[in-house]
């Protein structure tokens, strides 16, 4: 049998996220050592019960600085915190798996880009949207023209108000940065290569807004250069629900068909009395039930430890995550101005 090249890889941060990529790292036999960053002692102890990792340390540093680790994984919260880290990471010139953003600012993406370009690094952005399988048939269906030329987009996702303040806890940045990313690069994944000329974006605040700055729901429309028109929307104020529910419903209609994904969960419904009515395994990062992974967060950490191993090129390219930036940039500049933004611009720093 051939000989299996192995590489060692550090994941920093082992929340929600971070502990399904740690879990994900560990069943991959590509990988040899794995070292975990991570400052909370409890989840400290439940991964070292779950996965028993080489090492788990609480500074991120030890990692960065341990030559012997080939790549890092970077799932640390708060999101305004991270980018010493990822810019550590390359500059140690290990290859980086970062959630979104890379970086707070279009600038310093731009550095980290420049520094994993020069150094033949791999960089990519956890928008796991692109390993469902469903969203997955639907660049396909776009791209192959089975509905003609694509005319306009809906994307309507809500999350509970559960994972909204947990969001809006950590960090002041819009619904469109923080959540609607995900759905905004898909959709500029599925039309390319038509690229976004214009963006209009509206927010709408009546319950989050007693406590603090942050909307309870944005919505965000793009014109592309072809003249496809885009509509995100994005809230995170449903009632509590399934812990960390989410739906989604999407319609695509072009000049020969339509495409359409209902994501609402209904495919499975828990009643009980305790809790009422629930919509099992409807969270974003999906979950584990007993020896299977319900989600595609599995086949992305793989994606990105297989393009090392194989040098191919990694499925989400910092380049698209940096156009992903300049659109939801786009939107919350559109909000304060009240009118719409212009893409590409050249005053986003
Ligand atoms: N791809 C997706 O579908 C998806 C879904 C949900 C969330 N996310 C993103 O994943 C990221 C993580 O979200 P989460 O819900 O897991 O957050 P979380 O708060 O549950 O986890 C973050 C972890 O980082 C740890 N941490 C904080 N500072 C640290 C440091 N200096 N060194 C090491 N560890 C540190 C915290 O103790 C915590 O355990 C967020 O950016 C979020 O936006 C992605």
């Amino acid at each position: 049998m051939a000989k299996l090249e192995q590489i060692n890889v550090g994941v920093i941060g082992v929340g929600w996220v971070g502990g399904i990529r740690a879990n994900a790292c560990a069943k991959n036999p590509i990988i040899d050592e794995l070292h975990i960053a991570e400052i909370n002692p409890k989840r400290q102890q439940e991964i070292k019960e779950e996965i028993n990792p080489t090492r788990i340390t609480d500074d991120w540093r030890e990692i960065i600085n341990d030559s012997s680790i080939d790549a890092v994984v970077i799932s640390m919260t708060p999101e305004t915190e991270r980018f010493p880290i990822v810019l550590a990471a390359l500059e140690a010139k290990k290859h980086v798996f970062v959630e979104k953003p890379i970086a707070p600012t279009i600038a310093e993406t731009e550095q980290a880009l420049s520094i994993a370009k020069d150094n033949n690094l791999k960089m990519t952005v956890g928008y796991s949207r692109r390993f469902d399988p469903r969203y997955a048939y639907i660049n396909k269906a776009l791209k192959g023209g089975l509905i003609g030329d694509p005319v306009t987009c809906l994307i309507s996702r809500n999350s509970t108000r559960e994972l909204g303040l947990k969001i809006t806890g950590r960090s002041k940045m819009s619904p469109a940065s923080i959540a609607g990313v995900h759905d905004l690069d898909f959709v500029l994944w599925a039309m390319q290569p038509r690229k976004p000329v214009k963006v209009y974006s509206q927010t709408a605040g009546k319950l989050f807004s007693k406590h603090s700055d942050t909307p309870d729901h944005q919505w965000v429309m793009i014109t592309m250069d072809d003249g496809t028109t885009i509509t995100v929307g994005i809230g995170w104020i449903l009632p509590i629900g399934y812990p960390n529910y989410v739906q989604a419903f999407i319609e695509i209609i072009g000049t020969d068909g339509s495409l359409t994904i209902d994501d609402s969960h209904k495919d499975i419904q828990l009643n009980t009395v305790e809790h009422g009515i629930r919509y099992p395994l409807s969270s974003m990062p999906g979950e584990q039930i007993d020896h299977v992974f319900a989600g595609s967060m599995y086949e992305e950490v793989n994606h990105f430890i297989n393009a090392i191993v194989f040098d191919t090129p990694v499925m989400v390219s910092a380049e698209e995550a940096k156009l992903v930036m300049e659109v939801y940039s786009a939107a919350d500049l559109s909000v304060e101005l009240g009118e719409p933004v212009s893409l590409p611009r050249n005053d986003f720093k």
